[in-house]
């Protein structure tokens, strides 16, 4: 059976029919995957019951693989999953849901920001790929919105206005808005703010969007409160609902997005009680941050 894409978002995001990823791809289905992610950013795989070992084994048929090191609360003896998955559960290593005071799960509420995922890191992701294992069964739901479609919208004079902006991200600044504020001085070193332009031009497909996340916190050479109320507006602006996809989650869904060009969060729901067990593998960006690209600091 050919594989089949059909859109399901407002101006993206599409299902995806006619392939099995329990199986190795052939190169016609990796590059019509790749064509599915330049047109619809967002790709959804119903009934995928992938082990760890075939959730890697697609990711790396799609690029290098982004490792999970460091960028969670999570001691390394605290690891439930290898660090070749980013492990985005309400889980602690035996499989128990967290308790509602424990730092790592106030630390993780940070995901139900409008965020694209290690955008605070050198090397930002390029695709995530979430699979679902166990999910609640109310709420718990991945909003997504389409950066391309939301810069496509903005004014002639904003696009000027924002062309050649630089943001520090850092996971320090999302967790901020949510008064989760104490960092350890060793998280503070870890979590050290990294430079993104707030335009991305798409290698592909050569459309530009807005990168954007809760983790940008600051644009070089701004003063901080100017700065956060434009990026304030901006994700107002770009998470209109004309920009947005709800993916509504079932088990053994695959859902990937390009981060290059979306936004997303988690919604809300009762992690005292249900179990979200979902784990995300991630391909990594081959360009990205300023630091990366050798810009010089302001
Ligand atoms: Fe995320």
């Amino acid at each position: 059976m050919a594989m089949k894409m059909r859109q399901v978002g407002p101006c993206f995001a599409a299902e995806v029919e006619g392939v099995d990823l329990t199986k190795p791809l052939s190169p016609d289905d990796v590059a019509a995957i790749h064509a599915g992610m330049d047109e619809y950013a967002v790709l959804v795989f119903h009934d995928q019951p992938l082990t760890d070992d075939q959730q890697l084994a697609f990711t790396v048929s799609l690029g290098d693989i982004e490792h999970a090191i460091g960028t969670s609360l999570r001691a390394p003896d605290e690891y439930r999953l290898p660090t070749t998955f980013a492990d985005v559960s309400n889980l602690d290593k035996d499989h128990k849901v967290y308790a509602r005071e424990d730092r790592r799960r106030l630390f993780a509420i940070g995901n139900r920001l409008w965020h694209s995922d290690s955008s605070f890191k050198v090397v930002p992701a390029k695709y995530s790929l979430l699979h679902a294992r166990s999910i609640p069964s109310k709420g718990g739901n991945t909003e997504f919105a389409d950066m391309r479609a939301a810069y496509e919208a903005l004014d002639d004079e904003t696009k000027r206005e924002i062309e050649d902006l630089i943001c520090e991200h850092s996971q320090i600044f999302s967790r901020q808005q949510l008064g989760f504020v104490d960092f350890t001085d060793e998280e503070r070193e870890r979590f050290k703010p990294v430079r993104q332009r707030l335009v991305r031009t798409h290698p592909s497909t050569g459309r530009k969007s807005v990168y954007l996340a809760s983790h940008a916190g600051g644009i070089v050479g701004w003063p901080v409160p100017e700065a956060l109320c434009f990026l304030k507006d901006l994700i107002e602006h770009a998470t209109q609902r004309q920009f947005v996809y709800t993916h509504r989650w079932r088990v053994n869904d695959l859902v990937m997005w390009d981060n290059r060009c979306t936004m997303h969060r988690g919604t809300e729901f009762d992690d005292l009680r249900w179990r979200r067990d979902v784990q995300r593998a991630t391909v990594l960006d081959v360009a990205g941050s300023c630091e990366q690209e050798g810009i010089a600091a302001a």
